[in-house]
């Protein structure tokens, strides 16, 4: 297997300057705001989080392919950087501290293109979570200060924490009723919002989560953060891997019982 260290070096790097941006623009003053034709919201500091990283990914891997939310694809190869700068605008530009900036790694292997490595930074919670193909899924600012993390053990849905981010579209793909069966079903739901859910799931936190319309760069780095902790990401229709158009993640033992309920 190829040795991804120097890449999870990287990650963290570009980590450390994307959280010295967003945090500097988190709740100023004169953050601008713009509607995307999709109705949701994008700012200023979106933007130039993602341009900062992409400059330092052209400097340091010319030959790598970038994918970002905010300004597409550049590049083509084996290995393809993926970039959400901020995960949760919706909550930075009002202030609240969940969001993240995601930045995986994808490299084109036997299994086609997987997640090698995943950094999700939340500077306003203090908390990082990152992973790399091999090598587990930590908890912490760096490389070298960091505790391992792994899934929970629970195995029957009444015991279950289940944590998702947003009630939008369930009811678009007939779910909903799947959906809330299940959050009766277990022990407890709540919904943590974007990136929130996953990182729960890899350190035991919750049991699974699932989320019903999202894009590549919402999960890349959550799915190998997940795989790593001793979890199980798939799609709704249990595809394994990131490339579903949405997600669920589990510590395993709950992952099937989780499709049926949702695919009901
Ligand atoms: C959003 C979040 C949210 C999901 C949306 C995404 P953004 O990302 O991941 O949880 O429900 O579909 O667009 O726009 O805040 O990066
Ligand atoms: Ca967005
Ligand atoms: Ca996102
Ligand atoms: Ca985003």
């Amino acid at each position: 297997m190829p040795d991804y260290h120097d890449d999870l070096r990287l990650a963290h790097v570009l980590a450390d300057a994307a959280d010295a941006a967003t945090m500097e623009r988190f709740k100023a003053l004169d953050l601008k705001v713009e509607t995307k034709p999709d109705m949701t919201p994008v700012s200023d500091a979106d933007k130039a989080t993602e341009e900062l990283i992409r400059t330092s990914l052209q400097r340091t891997r010319p030959r790598d392919a970038v994918q970002g939310e905010e300004f597409g694809t550049e590049g083509h190869g084996p290995r393809r950087w993926i970039i959400d700068p901020i995960d949760g605008t919706k909550n930075y530009v009002r202030g609240v501290p969940v969001w993240a900036t995601l930045i995986a790694l994808t490299d084109l292997g036997e299994n086609g293109e997987q997640p090698v490595v995943g950094v999700v930074s939340a500077p306003a919670l203090s908390r990082r979570w990152w992973a790399a193909k091999g090598v587990g899924a930590y908890t912490g600012r760096s490389l070298t200060k960091a505790s391992r993390i792994g899934v929970s053990q629970v195995s029957e849905v009444r015991d279950a924490s289940f944590a998702y981010s947003s009630l939008h579209g369930w009811e678009e793909r007939g779910m909903l009723d799947g959906f809330l069966d299940l959050t009766r079903d277990c022990w407890r739901s709540r919904g943590y919002g974007d990136f929130w859910p996953y990182m729960l799931v890899a350190e035991g936190a919750v049991d699974m989560c699932a989320e019903p319309e999202l894009s590549l760069w919402d999960m890349a780095a959550n799915a190998i953060i997940v795989e790593e902790a001793g979890g199980v990401f798939t799609g709704l229709d249990g595809n394994p891997g990131p490339h579903s158009g949405n997600a669920v993640a589990s510590n395993g033992l709950l992952h099937e019982s989780t499709l049926n309920y949702l695919n009901a």
